[in-house]
């Protein structure tokens, strides 16, 4: 298989971001771009003079030579157009977050493997310079055991019409979270959210995650917010990071700060001594690979399709993503902590 034939569906506000990594990858031939809206599917014609652009996804799935689909529409339309492309024998990508319900993912999952096609989310943090290498710093030990997490992600941000803002902002962060943490794997969900419009969508919510291991996490989501904020602390037993993705440059800085513990206290003197002893070394900002996140993002989706490799950000990557936000939206409507099993 020389080039991967594509086509890309949506083709509002992120479709052309896709369009154009795809159109500059010589082993990628655009052939498609699909929209409903004909003011959206006018644009850029001059730009892609060898692009077919249609309002018809059928011609897609019919298109025999087409091998990938990539799916940039509003989430209430991801699983069915995905299902579609799956089963017309497509490998699909697919925007985040996957789709509306586990279900649904599940069902994706299913039906990708049992076609064995490649089916990836399009979680575009994962793929970024600064939380790739916050991910070779926490797999390279360098901040020894884990201990917390804590983001923020909040700004003057764009109402969405059909999701609240845990399913919006939440995505990224919880996608990097899974990305980060491996294996460790959440036990309980409280989130806590309110609608601050006539929709009932939420649009500041807070939310802490407990692990089995006395790791935590918490998430601050919000479009209310009068100043862009876009910050992940990390903290560990050896070192500590934090990742301001608002910065221009070193975005990433790695603090050698933290508490040593003195051994239990023995006798009734010794406890009233301090038992911490705080640890304040240097600060550096390693360099990351520059790259764009989505450009890095498409070559590793053709690679996939081209080598049978399984994506990291694949389609059990982005169930699980879902599934904490389902725990989310009921932990806010309960009002309760919720067991988690996100699965594997
Ligand atoms: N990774 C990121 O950083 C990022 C950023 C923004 C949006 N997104 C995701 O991208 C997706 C699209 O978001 P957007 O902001 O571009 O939305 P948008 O509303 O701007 O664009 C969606 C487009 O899809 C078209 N469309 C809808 N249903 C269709 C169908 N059945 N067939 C063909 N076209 C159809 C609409 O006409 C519209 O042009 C969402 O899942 C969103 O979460 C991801």
């Amino acid at each position: 298989m020389e080039q991967i034939t594509a086509g890309v569906v949506g083709y509002g506000y992120w479709g052309p971001n896709i369009v154009r990594n795809f159109s500059e990858i010589d082993s990628v031939a655009l052939k498609y771009i699909c929209d409903l809206n004909p003011e959206h599917l006018n644009r850029h014609k001059n730009r892609y003079p060898a692009v077919r652009f249609t309002p018809d996804y059928q011609e897609l799935l019919d298109d025999k030579s087409l091998d990938a689909i990539a799916i940039a529409t509003p989430v209430s339309s991801h699983y069915a157009l995905a299902k579609q492309a799956l089963l017309a024998g497509k490998h699909v990508l697919i925007a985040k977050p996957m789709c509306k319900s586990s279900s649904e993912c599940e069902e994706l999952v299913a039906i990708a493997e049992e076609m064995k096609l490649t089916l990836m989310v399009d979680h575009t943090f994962v793929y970024h310079g600064p939380v790739r290498l916050m991910k070779q710093l926490i797999s390279a030990g360098e901040l020894g055991d884990l201990l917390y997490l804590s983001s923020v992600r909040v700004n003057l941000g764009i109402f969405q019409s059909d999701v609240n803002v845990i399913w919006d902002l939440g995505a990224h962060d919880f996608s990097i979270m899974d990305y980060l943490l491996g294996n460790k794997m959440p036990t309980a969900l409280h989130a806590i959210g309110k609608s601050h419009t006539d929709t009932n969508f939420e649009d500041v919510v807070f939310l802490t995650l407990e692990f089995e291991d006395n790791f935590i996490a918490h998430f601050h989501v919000s479009w209310l917010s009068p100043v862009k904020i876009r910050q992940m602390l990390i903290g560990g037993t050896q070192k500590m990071l934090m990742f301001d993705d608002h910065r221009p440059i070193e975005k990433v800085c790695l603090y050698d700060k933290g508490i040593e513990l003195s051994k239990p206290p023995q006798t009734e003197r010794e406890r009233y001594r301090a038992l911490i002893q705080y640890r304040n070394g240097d600060m550096r900002a390693p360099v990351y690979d520059l790259t764009e996140a989505l450009k890095f993002e498409t070559l590793h989706f053709i690679d996939c399709i081209k080598n049978n490799k399984t994506p990291i950000t694949d389609g059990r990557s982005g169930l699980r993503v879902v599934r904490l936000l389902e725990l989310a939206d009921a932990s806010i409507k309960s009002r309760t902590v919720l067991p988690v099993n996100v699965g594997r």
